[in-house]
């Protein structure tokens, strides 16, 4: 059944600017209130949530205690309303107890609404009588502090009926079209000295202030908040298991609690669904996670190889931004995927959908001082164990906030809209740029993707592996005790590097550059750098933030010229016209060279060839050896094998919009000594259905998608490979073992 609304319709419009607004500010509380029943307004669901009646008194109370009492002659509405409905003000006097609020049946919410009508009668005609500066003051703070109990309004009661097994829903539009997703990726910050706080224009909270300088180390933030589909990933991989992540408070809040998803989630049927305002929704992977914690979200952080920026960073980032943004205004009242791409050197989403925690204390600024008297216990007093959070929510009232704005919850507080933005430690600036783009995603790549989906068997291209995710956990594969191939290349390195490097030199003579084709994080030709001392080290690799900080790192190292490229050379290769000034010797190592389909392996390296014909080939290739080890390779004990296999889908989510819930995907590595190569599957654990923007398929359960080949090599023919590519003069280095071989050749 509906709820009959218990409220009329809005007043009519008031005669000066500031009664309007007054009017405006008072009606949005009614309005928040009106599809609700006086029951839904009675109930108190926990500690922290106070019922709506209560929200609709206590802001009334706000006006008469701080303005209505100092007139002359005033006379309180109902004396006892002095203490029921005070909050935490003790220079007020008593207050009743918050965690009990919901037991105040009486006044009734009838009465409560004729205080409110009272009040705004009182105060509209102290308004029309022309208010002092000290009066302004305080009507601009008690404006301020109605919008902050609008957002509570909708934040407690969500709660409330979040209890209610019916998951009944409050109201609003949903919004229905589906939504393409956006690249993300990072903004750079050079840093320095800033200044950060309110500049004195307009209204700000007294916590804003006082305006000041701050130090900032070079920073990068992410373009969007992290999204739920980012949050199923971390969930997937152990997120909430792993005490290794979490801050030691935060690990006991989850098990206390027994966190294992946001607030409001649960899993129905392998997938994720959650409770919004409108009732029970699917999870959209692409929209902000929220309902997290700040506990959560540090987890998160430390995951995803990130930090939380502090307030100082994100309001530096912020403050020339336009304060728009998904906010209560819009009647979503739910985190949106964005629909923008960020402009460019600019983050998206800044402001509306969810409050960001930040790393930073809530502290006072240096030279604040809290008011004189009872209102100067708005802010100040709450200044320790809490964490601030900035930009505003879906549930926040338009023009609330503002870029020095500081919002402030304790660390474990869930209940609020409030997600995350990833923040990095940055690079110095007169290092920038370090990687240059010089391919652009491929046109039809959505066009590729679809086919691969569509084809039998179901494919995914490997390349969507090496996100900065897969790229971290391609690395940590490179150390896993069954992985042998990166040791095993390393020590012909190490063995073998002085040889090498004579010989290319024989070929290329001293004048030569390095060309790092997938340099991931640039550890192996870092180590050869020494000895081969190229001219140039040319680093190339799809994943360009991971690449960035590789780059970084070696150029801190390494004396001589490098250059990062960012480049899907799976497709076509071609090195920019300015680097084709010197002969290459072409450095492809690790055995990616086995990622490629048979005939394709001989094409690309025949590209190479093509591209710079004064050029020579390094090798890494993984040698034909025992079934069991290659498979125990592909299907580690630790499960950080099947974490990469997994994440591809991840990646095709955030890219692509496909909806894969990854966990529902079983890791499968076998290998076919025929073909002799290593295959990784992905196998559906029930029958289901994948859409996205391009088309759909239903998968059967056990239906498997293949994600990568990994070939593996004999000596001769590795060989004819490089022959057959134009890299004659084969010369071949092999480990005691003969697991690995590496191969120079042109
Ligand atoms: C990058 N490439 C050489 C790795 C391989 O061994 O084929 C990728 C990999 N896949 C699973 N483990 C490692």
């Amino acid at each position: 059944m509906t709820p009959t609304p218990i409220i009329g319709p809005s007043p009519t419009p008031g005669q000066s600017p500031l009664a309007e607004r007054f009017r405006r500010v008072r009606a949005a509380s009614l309005a928040i209130a009106a599809p609700l029943s006086a029951e839904d307004c009675q109930a108190q669901s926990m500690p922290d949530a106070s019922p709506v009646k209560w929200h609709l008194a206590h802001t009334s109370w706000f006006w008469e205690t701080f303005l209505l009492e100092g007139s002359d002659g005033h006379q309180p509405f109902d004396p006892t309303f002095r203490m029921l409905f005070n909050s935490y003000y003790n220079g007020v006097g008593e207050q009743f107890s918050r965690p009990a609020r919901g037991l105040l049946t009486r006044p009734s919410l009838d009465r409560v609404l004729a205080w409110r009508a009272w009040v705004d009668q009182q105060m509209e005609a102290l308004i029309e009588a022309g208010p002092d500066s000290a009066a302004m003051a305080l009507i601009d703070l008690g404006l301020a502090h109605e919008e902050q109990h609008q957002e509570l309004m909708l934040t407690d009661l969500k709660h409330l009926l979040s209890a209610n097994p019916l998951l009944p829903a409050y109201a609003g539009r949903w919004p229905l079209s589906p939504i393409t997703p956006m690249p993300r990726s990072w903004v750079r910050y050079p840093g320095g000295l800033v200044e950060i706080g309110n500049d004195g224009a307009g209204f700000a909270f007294d916590n804003e202030g006082p305006r000041h300088r701050v130090w900032l180390e070079p920073y990068a933030l992410a373009t969007h908040p992290v999204t739920n589909g980012d949050w199923i990933a971390f969930i997937a991989d152990g997120g909430y298991q792993r005490p290794e992540l979490w801050l030691s408070a935060g690990w006991e809040a989850a098990r206390a609690e027994g966190w294992a998803a946001p607030l409001y989630w649960r899993q129905v049927d392998g997938g994720w669904r959650c409770f919004t305002l409108h009732g029970d929704a699917a999870v959209d992977p692409h929209a902000p996670v929220t309902h997290i914690s700040f506990y959560e979200a540090e987890a998160f952080a430390r995951w995803a190889d990130a930090r939380l920026p502090t307030e100082a960073e994100w309001e530096a980032a912020a403050a020339d931004l336009p304060v728009e943004g998904n906010f209560a205004d819009g009647g979503v009242l739910h985190p949106l995927a964005a629909t923008r791409a960020a402009a460019p050197g600019r983050p998206a989403q800044m402001f509306g959908d969810v409050w960001e925690w930040t790393r930073s204390d809530y502290a006072p600024y240096p030279g604040y001082r809290a008011a004189e008297g009872a209102v100067g216990e708005y802010n100040g007093k709450f200044m320790v164990g809490q964490q601030v959070l900035r930009g505003g929510s879906c549930a926040t009232p338009p023009g609330h906030v503002r870029a020095s704005y500081r919002n402030f919850f304790p660390p474990a507080t869930r209940w609020q809209f409030a997600g995350l933005r990833l923040a990095r430690d940055g690079v110095r600036a007169d290092l920038w740029p370090l990687v240059r783009s010089v391919s652009e995603p491929p046109a039809d790549g959505a066009a590729r993707v679809t086919a691969g989906l569509l084809a039998d068997p179901p494919t995914i291209a490997s390349g969507h592996f090496y996100d900065t995710l897969g790229s971290r956990l391609f690395e940590a594969i490179t150390e896993l005790p069954e992985y042998g191939l990166t040791r095993a290349e390393a020590a012909i390195f190490a063995g073998h590097a002085p040889a090498m490097a004579a010989d290319v030199r024989g070929r290329l003579g001293a004048d030569f550059q390095l060309v790092d084709l997938g340099a991931g994080n640039c550890a192996k030709a870092e180590a050869l750098l020494p000895l081969l001392a190229p001219a140039r080290y040319v680093a190339i690799d799809i994943a360009a933030d991971f690449l960035e900080e590789a780059v970084a790192r070696v150029r801190q190292g390494w004396r001589g010229e490098v250059q990062g490229l960012a480049m899907d050379f799976a497709g076509r290769f071609a090195l920019p016209d300015d680097l084709k000034d010197r002969p290459a010797l072409f450095f492809y190592p690790g055995s990616s060279i086995g990622n490629f389909a048979p005939d394709a392996a001989a094409r690309f390296l025949a590209g190479l060839k093509t591209d710079l014909p004064r050029s020579a080939l390094l090798l890494g290739a993984d040698l034909v050896r025992d079934a069991a080890l290659l498979t125990a390779a592909y299907d580690d004990a630790a499960g950080v094998t099947a974490a990469f296999n997994r994440n591809i889908l991840q990646v095709l989510n955030q890219q692509h919009g496909t909806d894969f819930v990854a966990g529902r995907w079983r890791h499968v590595a076998r290998y076919d000594a025929d073909a002799a190569r290593i295959e990784m599957w992905l196998e559906a654990d029930a029958e289901m259905t994948v859409r996205w923007p391009g088309g759909e398929r239903r998968f059967a359960r056990g239906e498997r998608i293949l994600t990568e080949i990994s070939t593996k090599w004999t000596v001769s023919r590795l060989t004819s490979l490089l022959e057959t590519a134009g890299f004659g003069d084969v010369r071949i280095w092999t480990g005691p073992d003969a697991s690995f071989a590496v191969a120079l050749g042109g």
